[in-house]
């Protein structure tokens, strides 16, 4: 296999030297990129802590705003951080959070196979150019009814597939997230079958909306919010948004996705935001904004969680209710 390493990558600089230096991630990843890199680290430096205590979170400088964000407010790091669903480290909400402190998403490499020109084994800071970083904040629907606004820190999905040059045979994109009982308790449980892996076709990945996301609030993602690569689709509910991902292979025939395998009549491969589409155990006209408080009224569901103009033309030919 073939790992690559680019010299072109513009390194993130860093705003606080003090934070950065005490670090215990950071202690691990100087003896790879170097003394004389100290204060220019690339961003494989910047690896997650889950602390929610400030002195320990690492900014990304320089991530640029987007013209698809919304204005709506963003939750809150702590409702963003706490309140998940990662399999692999647990069923439970606060799961994700009290189970992936120790997790190390370093060294990381990122699999790329199929249908394409260029393919191989890339190191997560070679495949990732810092310089493309942008702020995407994004209204994001849970399929149990739940929202949020986050603010996620991505890099387009179509600027990095472009680089793999896909061949006319890929029709789709699917995604695989690490599997490693050791470092993801989760996996020694049989709720799902691992790898977790997930799927859009190749019009969905290259919608610019589609991002992949390294960072949040401007900082590194933090391990149960993925790290410290995973997948952003804002107008599907948010099981399509795999987490902790090190294979990306373009496919020609539509790729197993691990919910559809689990619960086929409850979770199909589009996976759009529909209001109009129930899941068979309950409704999906309104969710639940969380942080509004226990007594605030569910909001309605938008179709396409809001962003029809940009991804509507995605499914004109489709029926939507049989392909849920
Ligand atoms: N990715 C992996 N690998 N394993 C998971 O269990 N859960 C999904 C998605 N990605 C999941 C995953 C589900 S159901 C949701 S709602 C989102 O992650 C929630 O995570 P977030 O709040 O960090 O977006």
């Amino acid at each position: 296999m073939l790992i690559k390493k680019a010299s072109d990558i513009r390194p993130f600089e860093i705003t606080s030297k003090k934070n950065y230096l005490n670090r215990r991630a950071f202690i691990k990843a100087g003896g790879v990129i170097g003394g004389a890199a100290l204060a220019t680290p690339a961003i494989g430096a910047i690896v997650p802590d889950n602390s929610l205590s400030e002195n320990k979170r690492v900014k990304i400088p320089g991530v640029t705003p987007s013209e698809f964000s919304t204005d709506e407010a963003p939750n809150s790091y702590e409702d963003i951080t706490t309140y998940n669903n990662y399999y692999e480290f647990g069923t439970r909400k606060d799961d994700p959070y009290d189970n992936s402190q120790d997790f190390d998403p370093r060294p990381w490499t990122i699999t790329v196979d199929g249908e394409a020109e260029v393919t191989g084994t890339f190191d997560f800071d070679d495949f990732i150019k810092p310089h493309d970083v942008e702020e995407r904040i994004y209204r994001m629907r849970c399929v149990e009814a739940w929202s949020m606004v986050i603010p996620w820190d991505g890099i387009s999905l179509a600027d990095i597939i472009k680089r793999f040059k896909p061949t006319s045979k890929a029709k789709y994109v699917a995604f695989e997230t690490l599997y490693d009982k050791r470092r993801m308790p989760g996996q020694r449980s049989r709720v799902l079958d691992w790898p977790y892996r997930e799927g859009l076709t190749i019009a969905e990945a290259t919608n610019p909306l589609a991002i992949l996301a390294v960072g949040l609030y401007g900082e590194a993602l933090p391990n149960q919010n993925g790290a410290p690569i995973r997948l952003i689709t804002p107008w599907k509910y948010g099981f399509k948004g795999i987490k902790g991902i090190v294979k990306m292979s373009f496919v020609e025939r539509r790729p197993k996705t691990s919910w559809n395998l689990s619960a086929p009549h409850e979770y199909g491969f589009y996976a759009n935001v529909n209001p109009e589409v129930n899941h068979p155990r309950w409704s999906q006209a309104r969710e639940r904004r969380i942080g509004a408080g226990l007594f605030a009224a569910k909001q309605p569901t938008l179709m396409f969680n809001g962003y029809g103009e940009q991804v509507a033309h995605l499914y004109e030919n489709l029926d939507l209710r049989r392909n849920f």
